[in-house]
């Protein structure tokens, strides 16, 4: 059944209530998910991408249901992946040469997934465009590496509605479909486990992506995402969250993690918890055994926060595996500007510390020397190591003034983009040190994502 858009524009995917994973199990999706699929119906009809593979008999029926299949003029493939083009198998059984446009690596995946059947592929780059009568037309916006090579975004001139398809999305089944109609705290959950789980890696290739976008002048009316609610009232919140994410994104959290063989890791690690708290009230601190925890809402914790401290016992020289399969999935993520720590007991050899640290570095964290290494359970001697691994953790005291000062400063907001300028943060990309109140940034500093001069800004 369709859903209405805007004007001649309806959702016509798949919300998927039941999904429990993603990505075979790598990521959790406790609310569900959608595949969302649009069908564009001006002079030229247009579906814009398919769903689910699981899903494509069904999609095909529903899509009959609403359209002569024969009328749609092209498809667009934004992205390859099979949650997106595991439909096309099916709908090209039935209308064979319908032209497909998507980029050139898109045909690689499609094709590579496939076969080679012939399809008539027409490649698009950025700035491509297509007619599609009513004095409207698609934009085709290459977003390489957001997440595949192959990935695009399409922007319909008219209704302004920026076809987005991965980007801004969330694994989350809005049966209303809008954002302004979901539960704002599922929402924004979901928005950040999808970021920091899928997106992250790419961060900096975001960064560079969301400054060329704005540099396109568009308006963005809606953006309609591939997956989950679809952002139509003050659709750049996203973006704008997007913009802050993608820059070494931290909140003034602690996150601890540990696996434990006979509680003594666990008891170092609620040790580390309860002296943040005593150092640091205002810094939250959370306290996860990863082998009971969902590893990507953990990751999505560590994202979130300034540092991490990570404990395993020493297992046969190394590290229990529950931590070390974990590690390996938070390297890929490639988080940035985040300190760690290690620590855990022994009994023996005792290299489970240094390998954590080893592995920690690995993964992009920047590691302190102090940590808590305790032979067999942990005594008075161990704990006393804690404050000091714990002050270089999270700062000393004076550090944390000039912290506070920073908060002090006001934030300006980028009128024409929405970028936001934070004094903590300053703009290193273009030599302004964290800690540069806005009012003193120099007369010729520009928006880093527009351009514009600071009389474009007001204050948040
Ligand atoms: Fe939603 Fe990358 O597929």
């Amino acid at each position: 059944m369709r859903k209405l858009i805007k004007n001649n524009v309806s959702w016509v995917g798949y919300i998927d209530w039941e999904l429990e994973s993603f990505h075979g199990d790598e990521l959790s999706t406790y609310n569900g998910s959608s595949q969302n699929a649009y069908l564009i119906e001006e002079e030229k009809t247009v579906l814009i991408d398919t769903v689910w593979t699981p899903h494509r008999f069904d999609f095909v029926e529903n899509l009959k249901q609403e359209v002569d299949l024969n009328k749609i003029d092209f498809i667009v493939a934004n992205h390859g992946e099979c949650d997106h083009s595991g439909s096309l198998t099916a709908l090209m059984e039935l209308i064979p040469d319908t032209p497909i446009y998507c980029t050139a690596n898109a045909v690689k995946s499609i094709e590579g997934q496939y076969g080679k059947r012939g399809w008539n592929f027409h490649v698009v780059k950025t700035g491509d465009s297509v007619d599609i009568g009513n004095g409207k037309k698609l934009i085709f916006v290459e977003m390489r590496m957001l997440h595949w090579p192959d990935s695009m975004a399409t922007f319909m001139t008219g209704d302004n509605i920026l076809f987005s398809n991965d980007a801004f999305g969330q694994h989350f089944a809005v049966g209303e479909l809008w954002a302004d109609k979901a539960d704002q705290c599922t929402l924004w959950k979901e928005a950040i486990k999808y970021y920091a789980n899928i997106l992250s890696p790419f961060s900096g290739v975001l960064s560079k992506k969301l400054k060329e976008i704005a540099g396109l002048g568009l308006t963005f009316e809606i953006i309609a995402p591939s997956h989950g609610a679809i952002w139509r009232e003050d659709p750049m919140q996203i973006v704008r969250k997007y913009a802050e994410w993608c820059e070494a994104y931290q909140e003034d959290q602690v996150t601890i993690v540990y696996d434990t063989m006979w509680e003594g890791t666990a008891k170092i690690a609620h040790q580390i918890a309860a002296e943040v708290a005593k150092q640091s009230p205002k810094t939250v601190v959370k306290v996860f055994n990863i082998a009971k925890s969902d590893k990507n809402d953990v990751a999505t914790e560590v994202f979130k926060s300034r540092a991490v401290a990570v404990g395993s016992p020493t297992v046969v020289n190394s590290i229990l595996s529950s931590v070390a399969g974990w590690l390996e999935m938070i390297k890929q993520l490639k988080f940035k500007g985040k300190k760690a720590a290690a620590f855990g007991c022994y009994g023996w050899s005792g290299e489970g510390v240094k390998v954590l640290q080893e592995r920690l570095a690995d993964a992009g964290f920047e590691v302190i020397e102090e940590n808590v290494r305790s032979l067999w359970n942990p005594e008075e001697a161990d704990f006393a190591q804690i404050p000091a691994l714990v002050r270089s953790l999270v700062g000393t005291p004076e550090e944390e003034e000039v912290k506070e000062e920073n908060n002090g400063m006001k934030k300006y907001e980028c009128d024409p983009c929405g970028y936001v300028y934070d004094p903590a943060v300053g703009d290193p990309d273009n030599g302004i040190a964290p800690g540069t109140a806005f009012e003193d940034l120099p007369d010729d500093w520009c928006c880093p994502v527009c351009g514009v001069g600071k009389d474009m800004f007001k204050e948040v």
